[in-house]
């Protein structure tokens, strides 16, 4: 049946782990897939993280189905976190909220919603570059995919003037895909006035923006602060989408935490709405999984446990920092002509160097350096230990 099945290439990221693993070089550095690494490269489980799965395991809870939409205590908290505690949509109860198989799952089902319900043309559009699955996930859904201008090589920065223009010149009720902060894979985030212009000719041209927010707390360390983008939209009076992610900021990478919510005109709206959203979900996978769930929301709902979690947030954040600041001091040590302060100015995880395909294919070949192609580092698997040897490797490539 299947002879006619051609072979496909593996995944632009998630690929990159499976050429790691079958290198047997003891030296072997991984900076592909976005997961956050201790001081010893070791995969890290937050102790808040810890502390609130022995709870849950104490609890002795069953093992029902949650509802379709998730776990209500999981769901309400990851609101509060995206929105602020304070927010009028949560007041005036005009938010639709489901818990998602993670971030991936939350923009899956924000795709097929559009899909199904949004009143005009099924585009969207993605910031060029943009994380290689959005594509896949909204073709999926679809829709069809269209780009703006996000990043200029020459600046390493924001091409501010070219996404303003592009965002101008698509048809009116545009779905604009905007990442809240710590763009994956540039690393380049608006400014929080820029953030205000794109929001005013967003709602001069009746655009809808559709926030993927993977990162929150990893751009400044602060969840309120990189949650700024989305909740000036829905002040300005947006109705967004948004979709969380709970993977890097807590941790629970493979227990597949997120959410997808929408902001609605009021509450009568948002019934319909939560009606449909839960006619989508259940041919999809019936329900989500809890345990992990469970954990976030036992982190969120205990006040102590939630400022711990805080700060071990921060904690992530600062070392990625600190890799940062040690890459440019050792290439530069090095000798290299080239202008390395991008690595420090970008935000997030990631490290957008400026290397070519054929360079970052020489980099596994010969040096056993694994990333994406397009020149993404993933900077969270950096070491002290493995820094050193890094740089070498990235100065041997670019010369
Ligand atoms: C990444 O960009 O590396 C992460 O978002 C993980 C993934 O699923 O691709």
């Amino acid at each position: 049946a299947w002879s006619k099945v051609p072979q496909g290439p593996p995944d632009a990221i998630l690929g990159i782990t499976e050429a790691f693993k079958a290198d047997s070089f003891k030296e072997k550095i991984n900076l592909g897939v976005g997961a956050y690494r201790d001081d010893a490269g070791k995969p890290y489980v937050l102790p808040s993280v810890r502390t609130a799965e022995d709870k849950v395991v104490a609890s002795r809870s069953d093992k029902e189905y949650a509802g379709i939409t998730g776990i209500p205590a999981f769901t309400k908290a990851a609101a509060e976190l995206a929105y602020g505690t304070d927010s009028a949509v949560l007041k005036e109860d005009r938010l639709v909220i489901t818990q998602t198989i993670s971030g991936t799952g939350a923009l899956r089902i924000g795709g097929a919603f559009l899909e199904r319900f949004y009143p005009n043309a099924k585009k969207i559009y993605l910031p060029n570059p943009s994380w290689a699955n959005h594509n896949a996930v909204f073709k999926d859904s679809g829709l069809e995919v269209e780009k703006y201008r996000y990043y200029n090589k020459d600046t390493i920065g924001l091409d501010f003037e070219g996404l303003i223009a592009d965002i101008k010149a698509a048809p009116e009720n545009s779905i604009i895909l905007l990442h809240a902060c710590a763009h994956n894979p540039t690393g380049v985030d608006p400014t929080q006035d820029q953030w205000r212009q794109i929001s005013d000719v967003m709602k001069q041209k009746g655009h809808f923006a559709f926030f993927d927010m993977a990162y929150q707390g990893f751009a400044s360390g602060n969840a309120d602060q990189d949650a700024f983008a989305p909740r000036h939209f829905v002040k300005e009076g947006h109705n967004i989408a948004l979709c969380q992610s709970f993977a890097k900021n807590m941790g629970l990478y493979g227990e597949r935490v997120g959410a997808f919510s929408l902001v609605c005109e009021s509450a009568e709206e948002k019934k319909r709405v939560e009606s449909q959203v839960k006619i989508l979900i259940r041919p999809f996978y019936s329900n989500p999984p809890i345990h992990g769930a469970r954990v976030a929301s036992a982190i969120m709902n205990d006040p102590a446990l939630n400022e711990q979690w805080l700060g071990e947030v921060k904690g992530m954040a600062d070392r990625i920092i600190e890799m940062r600041s040690l890459l440019r001091k050792n290439l530069e040590s090095l000798g290299s002509k080239h202008d390395w302060s991008h690595i420090t100015s970008q935000i997030g995880m990631f490290a957008f160097t400026g290397l070519k395909p054929e360079q970052m294919e020489t980099l596994a070949k010969e040096h056993s350096v694994y990333a994406t192609k397009d020149g993404r580092i993933s900077v969270a698997g950096i070491t002290s230990g493995n820094v050193k040897r890094l740089a070498e490797s990235i100065f041997k490539v670019t010369g």
